[in-house]
This record gives structure tokens, sequence and C-alpha cells, in this order.
């Protein structure tokens, strides 16, 4: 238990006041603020929570930021802020919009918690996890996005359910950007050690991959009206809690690439060492012939986002 850390939450939505909910339920961090412009429902969320967290005989204390200014001095900063995916809609149709309103909230973080680990999970995550770079001026270990660890959270589910087995027990790994080009690696993903092509055959893998690259859109198909938020709020709380309690623990998540892969000044996803510091190591994975190209197709996607926002000046100023 780390007294006196505090998390702010931009956008307290499904996502945000998901991750608010499962940090209080782990009671590493002293207070949790949440800013959204939606201030009357964020106070009945954090007053909720804050009463679910006296229920567990927590500490943690869940309160409202009613303007950026009042987001003072967070070790770890969450941005959900943004439109949420709607059925036909891919992430990167998001572009725009929700770089704008990054742009916004990142100015804001980097005047009032200057020294924050910024947590991005808006869409298209690694964009958005660029343009937070870009816009805050922090170092790169600073700025992470969230989407490996929910990624490979569905492929191990859909390993289960394939099995009928081995829960609790499997180790997925999925690298590159969190779009249709992710790099599920079944090479490196095992039940208890064991690899899955000694489990499940070619066709099956297939079959989990393709699920695994198309799992978000399969849950926005069923809710309509947006995307998915536990496994998406608890993967995020899991990096809150590793970069709090200092773990060192290897997740995967986007970071921007400064050589590592073959790849400069582009966001990908890449197994990461999380501690206090932030993203402490960027760890390069042997990849064969077939997956540097996967690599390569996901990090070009990610590219082609950037590009366009250069096109549309959107630096400009930066
Ligand atoms: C998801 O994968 C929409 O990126 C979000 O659920």
């Amino acid at each position: 238990m780390n007294k006196g850390k505090r998390v702010g939450i931009v956008g307290a939505g499904n996502v945000g006041s998901t991750v608010a909910y499962s940090l209080a339920m782990l009671g590493s961090c002293h207070e949790i603020i949440l800013r959204d412009n939606k201030i009357e429902i964020a106070k009945g969320k954090a007053l909720d929570m804050s009463q679910a967290a006296s229920a567990i005989r927590s500490h943690s204390v869940v309160s409202v930021a009613e303007s950026m200014e009042e987001l003072v001095d967070c070790d770890v900063v969450v941005v959900t802020a943004g439109s949420p995916r709607l059925p036909g809609m891919s992430r990167d149709d998001l572009l725009m919009t929700n770089a704008n309103i990054t742009k916004e909230v990142i100015q804001g973080i980097a005047k009032y918690s200057p020294n924050a680990i910024v947590i991005m999970v808006s869409n298209p995550l690694d964009a958005m996890t660029y343009v937070a770079l870009r816009e805050s001026g922090f170092d790169r270990s600073r700025v992470i996005g969230m989407a490996g660890i929910l990624d490979s959270a569905r492929m191990a589910s859909f390993i289960q359910e394939k099995l009928g087995y081995g829960g609790g027990q499997i180790r997925a790994s999925v690298m590159g950007g969190h779009g249709d080009d992710m790099v599920p690696l079944p090479r490196y993903s095992t039940v208890a050690g064991v690899p899955l092509s000694d489990l499940l055959t070619q066709d099956e893998i297939d079959e989990v991959v393709h699920r695994t690259r198309h799992g978000g859109a399969e849950i926005v198909s069923f809710l309509k009206t947006g995307s998915a938020y536990y496994a998406p709020g608890k993967s995020t709380a899991i990096m809150v809690e590793a970069i709090l309690k200092d773990t060192k623990q290897i997740h995967p998540c986007a970071v921007c690439l400064d050589g590592e892969y073959g790849y400069h000044d582009v966001v990908s996803g890449v197994p990461v060492m999380l501690g206090a510091n932030g993203a402490e190591k960027i760890i390069e994975v042997t990849l064969n012939e077939q997956e540097k190209q996967m690599f390569a197709n996901s990090c070009n996607s990610v590219q082609t986002l950037i590009d366009t926002l250069n096109a549309n000046n959107f630096f400009q100023g930066a």
C-alpha cells in the first residue's frame, strides 16, 4: 500500500469509471480523482465508489476535479477522454476528434501534474499515445498506451474457450498496434508452459488470432451504443498498480519506439518493464520473418495516422 499516491482519471465514462473502481478496490492509491465535463455524474460516481472503498475497509478516496486546474500533482493520470467507438466505426474513424480532445487534456496535465506518468486509453490508441507524447513534451518513458494487456487477455480468454480448460494458466502474447492488424503471437503463447501448437490445431489457432484481432468490434456489435469497458478498465488498473508499486513486471504496452525493432518515432505495442518511472525498459523479442512482417504492417498503419495528423498541421506549435 502506497499512502499518499494520487491517480487522476480524465474521462469518467464507462472505461474511466471502471479504472477508478478497480483501483479503489485494489487500495493501492490514496486518492483517485475523476475529471469529466459531466461534473454531477462524476460526483455521483465518486461518492458511490468512495462508499464501496469504505465497504471493503480501504483507505482509497474517490473525488472529483471540476477543472484541469484541480487535477494537481498526480503520480499517474489515465486519459480515457474521447468519443467512443460505435458500430460500424473503426478505431481510426475517431482520429481527428479524439486528437483534439487529447491535445487539450494533455496540455492541462503537463501544466498541473508535470511529474505524472500518463496512461493513454483513448482511441485510436497508438496515435493518441503519440499525440500525448508530442503535446506533453514528457520523456517517452512517461507516456504509455494501454492495449497489449487487454488484447492479450482477450486472446487468453479465447484460448480458454477453445480448449475448455487451462483458465488462469494461459499466457497469451500480442504485440503491435491496437488495431485490426495487431500481432497476436501464438508462438509465444502457452498454457502452463505448454506451447499452444501442442494443444490446438493450426486452424483453431488461426480462429483464436482472428477473434483476438476483432475482439473489440465483437463487443461493440453487442453493446451497440459503446465499446468494452470491464477488460479495458481492469487492464489499465494493472498498469497503474505496476507503476505505483514499482513492480518492474513486464506487460505489453504501447510506447514510442526509438530504434527498437528497427522503428523510430512511431508508437506500437511491445513488452515493457513497468516501474515507478513508467516504461523503464523496452524488451526486444525475437520475431521470425512472418511476425516481423505483421509487426511492420501494424507499425505502418499507425504511421499512416501520424502522417494524417501531420498533413493536417496538427502538431504546429507543439
Ligand atoms: C476495445 O478494443 C474499443 O479499443 C476498444 O474494446
